[in-house]
């Protein structure tokens, strides 16, 4: 049974059932410890290279991620030494961020944050015809950048609050189009159009702070952008200097750049709303994160093929 390595605990009885199956697992100790270890899991928290997993040896078979994104770890070299990685992508999840997104959405444009903060501090003196006036979202435009599963979902949802969708990816995705009455457009033109531009791209060379100083120059004036995909998609500078010259109306982040720091000149803003990584956090997502998480691990315990392998080139070529 393969020696087991989890580097903080994870909701959810999943360790506990894992040493009741005879595992031994190791919980909560710092990566430098991974030596000898055969399978190690990881949350995106943890930087997974190439010299951790030599660290760990030729005993280290499966880095089982508990998360979608895998931008933490280092595939290619995982691949090289025949190390499998897998990820925990799931509708559970999928319906957690899009839900998530759509929360950031509406609290933006109808300024729930902001007001709730005026009645804390007791501002609210009695109803006031011009007090928080936000934007109605039917009949806006929302761009979506990057329509995998969660951007999908995202689309879905959108056609109950009457929001018409443009969206953009690699290969356009007729079917989907048909399906959901949304129009793939290019990047330039779909910043240009959306009111809302909403990310769910993974964070690659390619995606690193796609949304810069440039492309935000090409955003519609007075648009709002969403991030609930990974922070350095977005160029921070360049977005607080949008926020601030109003060019933007506002963003809605739950990934940061430098998590877990935040820029300290979005946390001045109020035309922002900050929250702390928890797009996936419902028991739902979780349960069903955790449920992948030690799935894979078990399977490549068993000499069987894991469900969500992220490099399916090594599966020939792993180590056993
Ligand atoms: C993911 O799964 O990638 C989320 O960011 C965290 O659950």
């Amino acid at each position: 049974m393969l020696k087991t390595f989890v580097t903080k605990p994870i909701p959810g009885n999943f360790l506990t059932d894992l040493k009741n199956q005879g595992y031994e697992v190791s919980v909560g100790e710092p990566l430098e410890k991974v030596k000898g270890y055969e399978a190690l899991l990881t949350l995106l928290t943890d930087r997974v290279d190439g010299d951790l997993m030599d660290l760990a040896g030729p005993t280290l078979k499966i880095i089982s991620n508990y998360a979608v994104g895998f931008d933490n770890i280092d595939v290619t070299a995982a691949t090289e030494r025949g190390i499998v990685v897998t990820n925990t992508p799931s509708d559970e999840v999928n319906v957690a961020v899009s839900e998530h997104t759509w929360a950031l959405t509406l609290s933006l444009v109808r300024r729930v944050v902001e007001a709730d903060e005026a009645v804390r501090r007791g501002a609210y003196k009695g109803w006031e015809p011009d007090i928080f006036i936000g934007k109605t979202l039917k009949a806006k435009t929302l761009g979506i950048v990057g329509l995998g599963r969660i951007g999908t979902m995202v689309a879905r949802i959108a056609k109950g609050f009457g929001v018409g969708v443009v969206y953009n990816k690699r290969s356009p995705e007729p079917e989907v189009e048909k399906e959901l009455g949304i129009k793939f457009l290019s990047l330039d033109e779909l910043l240009k159009t959306a009111d809302i531009v909403s990310l769910h791209v993974p964070l690659t060379l390619e995606t690193k702070h796609l949304i810069n100083k440039e492309t935000i120059a090409k955003m519609k004036a007075g648009s709002y952008l969403i991030n609930t995909a990974r922070g350095p998609v977005v160029d921070e500078n360049a977005l607080v200097e949008a926020l601030r010259s109003g060019h933007l109306a506002g963003a809605a982040l739950d990934v940061f750049d430098n998590e877990p720091k935040i820029n300290p000149e979005l946390i001045g803003l109020e035309n922002v709303v900050l929250t702390p990584h928890i797009a996936s956090a419902t028991r739902e997502a979780r349960d069903k994160m955790g449920m992948e998480a030690i799935a894979a691990i078990v399977a490549i315990d068993k000499n069987e093929k894991p469900e969500n392998i992220v490099n399916p080139d090594v599966w020939e070529k792993r180590r056993k």
